[in-house]
This record gives C-alpha cells, structure tokens and sequence, in this order.
C-alpha cells in the first residue's frame, strides 16, 4: 500500500536490495533530511558514544517565496523542496555519497502531505539504493532533541523533563519521561503561539513571519500601555489559546487606527503582545513543572528564539523552582533544521529501532 492506495505490481522490485542493519553501526552517521513545512534542510550528524557532532547542517527557506503569497502555499512549497532537497543532498554527501552516511533520519509528520512526501521519498530512496537504515521521524520529537544538540544540556539531561514546544504551527506542553516515552500535557486550542505573533503582526502590517519583527519592536515599547488579554491564564487547564490576542488586536485597529502609524504606539503595543504570549507560556509552564516535578525544563520551537520568553523562564525556574535546570534549544536550532532530525533519529536508531522503507508512510497529523 502506498498512503492507503494498493501498490500496483510492477512497482515491487524482484531483487529488493534493502537489508537494513543489525546491529545498529557505531559510531552513528545520520543523513538527516526535513522537508514538514517552509524549510528544505539536510544534516549529517555523527553518534561517537557520548559524543555527538553536527558536521553539515543545510537549511534552505521558502520564506522569500511565501511572503509573496502572505503566507505556506502547500503545492509551491512542495515543488520547492524538490528542487532543494536535490541540491542540499548534492552538497552534503558529494561524490562518494554512499559512504557519508550510515543511517538515515526523515520526517515522516506532522506538516503538510505534500512538502513531507518530498523528503520522505528522498530518504526512502537513499536507503533503498545505498541499503542503510532508516527512520521515519515525528517531526515534534524532532524539536525536543534541538535541546540534546547543545552539550552543556546533555550533561543535564535526566528524566522527567517537561518541554515546551512553541513554534508556528504548535504549542505544547510535553512530559518526557524517556527518549520515545512522552506523555502530552497540553495544547492550543486554536492558534499556537507562533502564529499568534504571525497573525497581529500582519495586523500591524508586518510580512510573514511576524515574531522577530514584533521582538525587535518591543525593545523599544512600553508593557501596559494597550493592555491586552492573558488568554486562559487563570484556566485550571494547562491548554493554551492565543486567538483571543488578534482579536483584541483587530478591534485596537478598527477602534484606533492612528497607532498603527505611530512608531512609539506600534513599540508599545509589538512590547504588549509579546509580554501576553510569554506571560502564558511561562505560566502554564510553571504549572506543569509544580504539578509533575520534573529535574529539568526543556525549551524548544521557532518561538523560543525569544529572547524576552529564555529570561522570564529562567528567571520563574530561579525563583520559584531552583535546582530545576532550563535546557533551551541554541537559537541556531531553534526552527526546522534536519540536524534535530537526525538527533531525534539517533534516539531510535541507536536502540536498533528502524523502519522499512517500502512500508514507511506520511503522517501528516501525527502527535506525541
Ligand atoms: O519552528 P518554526 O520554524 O516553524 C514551525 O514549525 O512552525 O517556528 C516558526 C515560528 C513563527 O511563527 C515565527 O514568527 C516564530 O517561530 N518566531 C519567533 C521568533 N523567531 C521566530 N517568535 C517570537 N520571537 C522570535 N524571536
Ligand atoms: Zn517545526
């Protein structure tokens, strides 16, 4: 079966050189490759014992191509990281491709069907004809081991941990009890905090994607000024829900559209917006860790490049955890980049765990 229709019969290859790998090779050399969303990226990553060494890490961004639509066009992406994912491939293996890898890492979910299906193919395929392992990667467990690629955290790295996973298109609330165990704590239930920057950025007139700019304006503005919403912070619940915030923000704007012109005003409100994701995020977050009593907090996703949300989680773990320690992803790594794919792979492939690249499928909404 291939995405649930029926392999035809001159697909199955008489002589299907795939063997997979028993065991697993050491050190661990993963090709990874991601291909969810915007970003094309393609890593190689090495697993020497405790050491681990990200030696190419290609990221190629649609971004210029998406703002001209205002936002991810499925269909163009898709096209997009065919192209990519050829030439980072080109670039990250060379000529003698099949010995610079020893296994392989793809994202197999959740994102978009159709940017998924490219690298997953390729990976596929990689595998087929070089005869490695691979492994199908869940793409937000590929955010959790950004924070592992940093050395300091692996140090500090035991089980329990909670991780908050922030980015455009999720936010969530995840309690790591092992690699591969996790158990899902809580979610948005209708924007992720992502897109609640994306989408009051755009009010204010902001290309797509919002969340550096709004960080950048807000170094100069003013917290109180335009008090906004503090959506579901009193909420027994640890979910979240951020699409209260552009609403507020949209009925500012039609109230009160000469802020919009003004530089200070736009500061003070970019300085407003940014404190409301981050006092939520840092709240629900500080709930978690009370209820669950976790050893450390993780912190990953495009959002927690943000550098107002590493203080005020640092700054709520000293005060009123210490001794609980912060492990955030390095910004490097903090959007879709393969090398956290490869990482994520490693924690599997190291276990012997692989899949078989004939059956290995899309999940486009695959969770924890
Ligand atoms: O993880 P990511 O690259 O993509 C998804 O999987 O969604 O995250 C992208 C998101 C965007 O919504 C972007 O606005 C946000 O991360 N972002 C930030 C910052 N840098 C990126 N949000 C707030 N502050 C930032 N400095
Ligand atoms: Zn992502």
């Amino acid at each position: 079966m291939i995405h649930g229709i029926p392999r035809p019969s001159y697909c199955i290859p008489a002589k299907y050189p795939y063997h997979g790998s028993d065991p697993m090779p050491a050190p661990l050399r993963i090709l990874g490759i991601e291909t969810s969303c915007d970003e094309t990226a393609v890593a190689l990553l090495t697993l020497d014992g405790d050491d681990v060494r990200i030696e190419r890490n290609l990221v190629s961004s649609q971004i210029p191509i998406h703002q001209i639509y205002g936002g991810v066009v499925p269909e163009v992406a898709a096209r997009a990281h065919v192209l990519e994912t050829v030439s980072l491939l080109t670039e990250a293996l060379g000529d003698s491709w099949r010995d610079a890898f020893n296994a392989i890492a793809v994202t197999r979910g959740p994102g978009l069907s159709m940017a998924l299906l490219m690298g997953l193919e390729a990976g596929k395929m990689l595998a087929i004809l070089s005869g490695k392992p691979i492994f199908g990667v869940n793409h937000l467990e590929g955010h959790l081991a950004s924070a592992w690629l940093n050395a300091e955290n692996r140090l500090r790295w035991t089980f329990p941990l909670l991780a908050l996973s922030a980015s455009g298109s999720h936010s969530e609330l995840v309690l790591m009890k092992d690699f591969g165990a996790y158990e899902h704590l809580a979610g948005t239930r209708d924007d992720a905090a992502g897109e609640a920057f994306d989408k009051t950025a755009r009010l204010m007139g902001m290309p797509y994607p919002g969340g550096p700019q709004i960080a950048k304006l807000a170094e100069q503005g003013r917290v109180g000024t335009f008090p906004l919403p503090r959506p579901m912070l009193t909420d027994p619940s640890l979910d979240f829900s951020f699409s209260g915030l552009k609403t507020a923000v949209r009925q500012l704007w039609e109230r009160s559209p000469e802020i919009f012109q003004d530089p200070q005003a736009k500061s003070d409100l970019a300085a407003e917006i940014q404190a409301a994701i981050v006092e939520v995020l840092v709240e629900k977050a500080a709930r978690a860790v009370e209820i669950h009593g976790v050893r450390g907090v993780v912190l990953v996703g495009g959002v927690s490049a943000n550098l107002h949300l590493r203080a005020e989680m640092q700054a709520m773990l000293n005060k009123r955890f210490p001794g609980t320690a912060f492990l955030p992803s390095d910004r490097a790594y903090v959007t879709d980049n393969a090398a956290m794919i490869a990482a994520a792979g490693a924690w599997h492939l190291r276990r012997g765990e692989q899949h078989d690249p004939l059956t290995l499928d899309i999940d486009p909404e695959l969770g924890f």
